[in-house]
């Protein structure tokens, strides 16, 4: 047992893990080596005010604007506040951003990104993920009291059952599989964070890794947790086209710092979208993309930097220099071969202002929780900050409950096996887990129709039943149980789709067109086993 079990070693819940008090006794669960998720791969940066030309309220309506009139305003006022003191707690755990002391007041270099009005994204280079995921593993380590359990994935929660009148259920622990062993361990803790990143596996194109099945999400919705806008998947403009780049991002930096998108004979178009041309949001650029490519039959548009220094480039964007290198794409001196692809999960886990879910002792932080600040469109490197202050806000409630906790924990429920045998077909689960990712694509992507929806409706309810009765007969592996996830995940977007009957920031559906202000609310699915008593904690 352990006061505080943390699904998810991302920046959320290495930055959790790292705020609660030094005596507590932690556990962090990640399903693959530590550092492996979306974290790793952010390369943009962060926003927030540093600088003495910007200013909060900038930063407030900039992030108002993007979501489409559907955040949370309260949330986003408390999350840029939070902002810069955020970003010192970063640089007190090592983290070293990309400095610039000539301009400027913060004596860092800040980037600009889509929608943002200011230059506000503190980044290192081009590899901002990399640098805050590996100064927190590094501090992660060091700690006695944190045990990491790395290659163990986490199954399904364990919480009190919901038929005990009315009151709240609790959550006390979780069955992890232990991938290297085989095995399925019970794990019980007075309180359970789920910090388990996106969900954009379920798309045949995403700029994530392989990791980001929306496990969290789903096994929140199993649990008895509220979920909120799952239609609001971003697409982000600028993935790397090419047969040899898998899942690669060209990040929005690049047009930030001048770059301009074309189509393959050269001709701009961005500005015949949005008078902000290229730094639009990523739903108007994303969606310009896919219809220019539609229009002129085009596998990808371009984008070109090549007009700046070279050396400018080459210091800036290294690891996309060096990654376009390697595919022999010279990108001082050519244009890069660029496709939308899904990139972040708006929606998520409805979590309170102190990343509190519906489920007493369970709370989610990060890209897995709803907490209203992105609303319908998430504007770029808020997503980053949002996993920072969430933490901290969770770490402080945590502490606060652990106080009162009592010791003992209800008894932990066995993993039953008594009635399962070890699969012999696994390519029905690769299988599955192909045609899921492909109709996805197709039916519920940039543009959507009530009809596809609908299609993807049906196919999913199948998938769904095969996959439980594969589940109940079979003893469970990594695949099948991130195949369940993505399913049941996948049902959700398409059921937050059919839901809004309106095009707004990433959801555009070509049979309502319009924005309707009577529809400027959340989508909230309430699960069956939901318990009502615990609704309303904002
Ligand atoms: P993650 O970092 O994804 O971590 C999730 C963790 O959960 C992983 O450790 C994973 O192994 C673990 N996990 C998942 N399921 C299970 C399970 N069942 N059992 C055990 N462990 C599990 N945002 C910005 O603000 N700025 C940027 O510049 C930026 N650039 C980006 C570039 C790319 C290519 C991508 C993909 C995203 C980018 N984003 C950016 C978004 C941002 O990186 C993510 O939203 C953020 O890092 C999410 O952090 P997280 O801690 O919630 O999840
Ligand atoms: C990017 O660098 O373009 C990604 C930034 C983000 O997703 O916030």
């Amino acid at each position: 047992d352990y006061d505080v079990l943390i699904i998810g070693s991302g920046a959320a819940g290495l930055s959790l893990a790292l705020r609660l008090p030094p005596e507590t006794r932690i556990a962090v669960v990640s399903k693959r080596e530590l550092a492996e998720g979306n974290t790793l791969y952010a390369q943009g940066g962060i926003s927030a005010v540093l600088d003495e030309a910007d200013s909060t309220e900038s930063h407030i309506q900039d992030t108002l604007r993007a979501g489409a009139d559907l955040c949370d305003e309260e949330v986003v006022k408390l999350v840029v506040e939070n902002g810069p003191q955020n970003i010192r707690w970063l640089l007190n755990q090592g983290v070293e951003f990309t400095q610039q002391p000539q301009t400027g007041s913060s004596g860092y270099h800040l980037t600009r990104e889509g929608g943002h009005s200011h230059r506000r994204v503190i980044h290192a280079a081009d590899a901002t993920g990399r640098v805050v995921e590996l100064s927190l593993e590094d501090r992660a380590r060091q700690q006695s009291n944190i045990t990491l359990l790395e290659h163990h994935i986490a199954i399904d929660l364990i919480c009190t059952p919901r038929d005990k009148g009315k009151q709240a259920r609790r959550c006390y622990g979780a069955y992890l599989l232990d991938l290297k062993k085989d095995r399925v361990k019970s794990i019980g803790a007075h309180s359970v964070v789920l910090a388990t990143g996106g969900s954009n596996k379920v798309y045949l194109y995403t700029s994530n890794p392989d990791v980001a099945t929306g496990d969290g999400i789903a096994m929140g919705w199993r649990a008895g947790c509220r979920i909120a806008n799952m239609e609001f998947i971003q697409f982000h403009p600028t993935c790397l086209y090419h047969p040899n780049a898998k899942s690669f991002l060209v990040t929005e930096a690049v047009r930030g710092e001048g770059g301009i998108l074309v189509l393959p004979d050269g001709k701009r178009f961005m500005d015949a979208y949005d008078e902000r041309g290229e730094l639009a949001p990523r739903d108007i650029v994303a969606r310009a993309i896919d219809n220019e490519m539609k229009l002129h039959g085009l596998d990808c548009v371009y984008l070109d930097i090549s007009h700046r220094d070279a050396d400018f480039i080459r210091a800036h964007f290294p690891t996309i220099y060096a990654k376009c290198m390697e595919l022999g794409i010279d990108i001082t001196r050519e244009p890069i071969p660029v496709v939308p692809a899904a990139h972040y999960t708006c929606g998520g886990i409805w979590t309170d202002r102190k990343a509190r879910t519906d489920i007493e002792g369970l709370y989610a932080v990060g890209e897995t929780a709803y907490t209203g600040l992105h609303g319908a469109n998430r504007m770029a490197s808020n997503s980053l900050l949002e996993c920072l202050v969430f933490s901290e806000l969770a770490a402080e409630d945590i502490a606060g409950k652990l106080q009162q906790a009592e010791n003992a924990l209800p008894p932990l429920p066995h993993w039953d096996e008594s009635r399962v045998t070890d699969s012999d077909e696994a390519v029905v689960v690769a299988h599955n887990w192909d045609e899921l990712r492909r109709f996805m694509w197709d039916y519920v992507g940039i543009v959507r129709r009530n009809k596809r929806l609908a299609r993807a409706r049906r196919r999913i309810n199948l998938l769904q039943h095969e996959i439980r009765e594969y589940y109940s007969n079979f003893r469970v592996t990594n695949d099948l149980l991130e195949l369940r996830n993505l399913a049941d995940v996948a049902e959700l977007i398409i059921l937050s789709a059919m839901r809004r009957r309106e095009s707004r920031g990433l959801h555009f559906n070509r049979d309502y067109p319009w924005q309707d202000e009577n529809q400027r609310q959340p989508t909230i699915l309430i699960p069956d086993n939901y318990v009502a008593s615990d609704i309303n904690r904002k």
